[in-house]
């Protein structure tokens, strides 16, 4: 597919989308939005895929947030509409992806930027990184979902704490506080995560789904995650994958997954 504000590429199982407005800080426009959700409906679909890699092209941002330039016009109701319309279009559809989307965050990383990356499964940050949830700046507050889920990735007082500051925190102090599980130079992000997700993509990968699958039902408020994981765990039983690793143990063999691709959405 053609895009004008993204990059993609494919290489031995991992995608990697670039999000690519670097005279802009990669801030989040229409476009993008709908071209990010253009992408990962690839994902969702092309069973080549196995994983996922989201990151920013140029030296210094990620994102540097959603386009402020397309602020002014909107009223309430168009406000309201824009935070839908990218939860519903990239945000959740990144959460609930079946297969691994890792953020490598290598710059600004601010109000949609670092929601952007605290809805992918878990990031990786280039030491340059920079954190921070600054919308009360512009009488603003955040709108695709950066209230949530800050809170469930550092707790609730640090988080009430950065959103009321807009402060901004460097790679190190996101480390720290698990925001970001890594921290790297700037030149060894990308081959950092692609090694994690290497490891990961030597695994069962209906299991890997699953696994996705029953951590989000914890978060799920209209859901049981004890039972979600129960009943992710019975299915698990109906795979030839499931054959497949419980022989290679007790044959004392390497389980081979290779070429299985993702099927199944996780509910
Ligand atoms: N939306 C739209 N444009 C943005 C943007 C955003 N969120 N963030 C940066 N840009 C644009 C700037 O307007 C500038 O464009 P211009 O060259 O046409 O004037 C360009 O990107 C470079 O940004 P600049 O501010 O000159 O870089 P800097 O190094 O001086 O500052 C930041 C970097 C990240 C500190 C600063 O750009 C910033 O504060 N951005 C907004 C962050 C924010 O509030 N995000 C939350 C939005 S809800």
């Amino acid at each position: 597919m053609m895009y004008t504000t993204i990059l993609t590429e494919l290489t031995d199982g991992i995608f990697t989308i670039t999000i690519n407005r670097p005279d802009k800080l990669n801030a989040l426009n229409k476009t993008v939005i709908e071209e990010i959700s253009a992408a990962m409906d690839e994902v969702y679909q092309n069973a080549v895929i196995q994983t996922v890699i989201l990151t920013g092209s140029g030296p210094k941002a990620f994102v540097a947030g959603a386009d402020i330039s397309e602020f002014l016009s909107l009223d309430a109701d168009g406000g309201a509409a824009l935070a839908q319309r990218g939860q519903d279009k990239v945000f959740d559809k990144i959460e609930n992806c079946p297969k691994p989307v890792v953020a490598a965050v290598n710059g600004f990383a601010l109000g949609g930027g670092c929601e952007l990356a605290m809805s992918c499964h878990f990031r990786i940050a280039a030491e340059n990184a920079k954190f921070g949830q600054p919308e009360v700046n512009l009488g603003l507050i955040p709108g695709y979902g950066g209230t949530q889920r800050l809170i469930q990735l550092i707790g609730k007082g640090k988080a009430i704490e950065l959103l009321l500051t807009a402060h901004l925190i460097d790679a190190n102090e996101a480390k720290q506080l698990g925001l970001v599980n890594h921290v790297t130079t700037a030149e060894t992000l990308l081959e950092h995560t692609r090694q994690i997700l290497q490891v990961i993509m030597t695994k069962g990968p209906n299991a890997i789904s699953r696994v996705l699958g029953a951590v989000n039902a914890y978060f799920d408020k209209s859901r049981n995650g004890f039972a979600a994981e129960a009943k992710l765990f019975g299915d698990c039983f109906g795979t030839t994958e499931m054959k497949e690793g419980v022989a290679a143990f007790l044959e004392k063999r390497k389980a081979d997954f290779g070429g299985k691709q993702h099927q199944q959405r996780m509910r």
